[in-house]
């Protein structure tokens, strides 16, 4: 998908890298941000059905290019022609949870929406890898599967990289430390069953289980797998969006960039970790293609059991978004 009219002074065709963030809600503006700062792209295109939404949101943050030094291009609109050769697409459209809902109250809604988002998306970028972000993340991303046709390798859920930060950043937070110099990884559904491992997360290199007591690690756990509904219970009309947009752009420049992140997101699953035909959080490498593979590892008897509970939840959304579907 290079663009044949621009070459460098050599005559090389140049790349040019083109992102599209669907919603130009708080988290789509966040990813918009993100995405200029890190300057993930050489062109970013901000849609919503909104009219003036997306071309206002884009104007305010080509505002602050000379501030940021992104020089590439930024596109608001309401227009899909306009995200036409993107490669790489981030989906936050749909409602998000207000106080005492769960991600699962808005899956019919959501399914409508992120189904037609996606048809789309795909007529002008048949190509592209989708980063799915708009909640319950698992069965959006499924949606979004089935309805685009693309490999499984081109459909990403953004939900283990969210949930990971925020483990890293509690278990950084209960050891005075810094939160880059911790690695731990959550797997499972983006909800309350999620997987936080305690078992594999280190600082510097040192296991956790041996420097923070276990019932602190429990509570820990437990914050981790609540972060996202204690930040709507105090925000009352939205949900999080700074980190949520930063974990979406993390994952779009490791296609952007053919980095070869390794990156915990949801994934289709086929077999690995005994689950079958279901996204679910796994540590997987992203790079240019978009998932280049699945890091499979052993679970212990009683991790398995845990991921069980995940994958029980998933199914159930699942197929309510196999009978809307039909
Ligand atoms: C959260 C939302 C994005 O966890 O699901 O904050």
């Amino acid at each position: 998908m290079s663009d044949s009219a621009l070459r460098d002074g050599y005559g090389i065709p140049v790349i040019k890298r083109k992102l599209t963030i669907v919603g130009a809600g708080a988290v789509g503006t966040s990813a918009l941000h993100w995405a200029m700062q890190k300057a993930v792209a050489e062109e970013i295109v901000l849609i919503d059905v909104v009219k003036g939404l997306s071309e206002g949101k884009a104007l305010d943050a080509v505002q602050s290019s000379s501030l940021c030094r992104f020089s590439g291009q930024i596109t608001g609109t309401t227009d899909y022609e306009a995200t036409k050769g993107s490669h790489c697409v981030i989906i936050t459209a749909g409602l998000a949870r207000r106080p005492g809902m769960s991600r699962d109250d808005l899956l019919d809604k959501n399914i409508k929406i992120v189904s037609s988002v996606t048809e789309n998306i795909i007529r002008y970028s048949p190509e592209t890898v989708l980063i799915v972000v708009t909640n319950p993340i698992d069965a959006m991303v499924y949606t979004a599967f089935k309805v685009s046709g693309l490999p499984k390798s081109r459909v990403i859920g953004m939900a283990g990289a969210l949930d990971s930060a925020r483990y890293r950043c509690l278990i950084a937070r209960e050891l005075g430390v810094s939160p880059e110099d911790v690695s731990a990884l959550v797997m499972g559904i983006h909800g309350d069953n999620m997987l936080p491992l305690t078992r594999l997360a280190s600082v510097g290199g040192v296991p956790v289980e041996a420097i923070i007591p276990r019932e602190r690690l429990e509570e820990i756990v437990k914050k981790t797998q609540h972060g996202g509904a204690e930040i709507v219970g105090l925000l009352k009309t939205q949900s999080a969006f700074t980190t949520p947009g930063l974990c979406a752009v993390e994952m779009a420049e490791a296609v952007l960039r053919d980095k070869r992140r390794v990156l915990p997101c949801a994934a289709y699953l086929e077999g690995e970790f005994g689950v079958n035909g279901l996204f679910l959080g796994a540590p997987v490498v992203i790079g240019g293609a978009g998932i280049e593979r699945i890091i499979e590892f052993p679970l212990t008897d009683e991790e398995k059991d845990a991921l069980k509970l995940s994958v029980e939840a998933v199914e159930r959304q699942v197929e309510a978004v196999n009978r809307l579907l039909m």
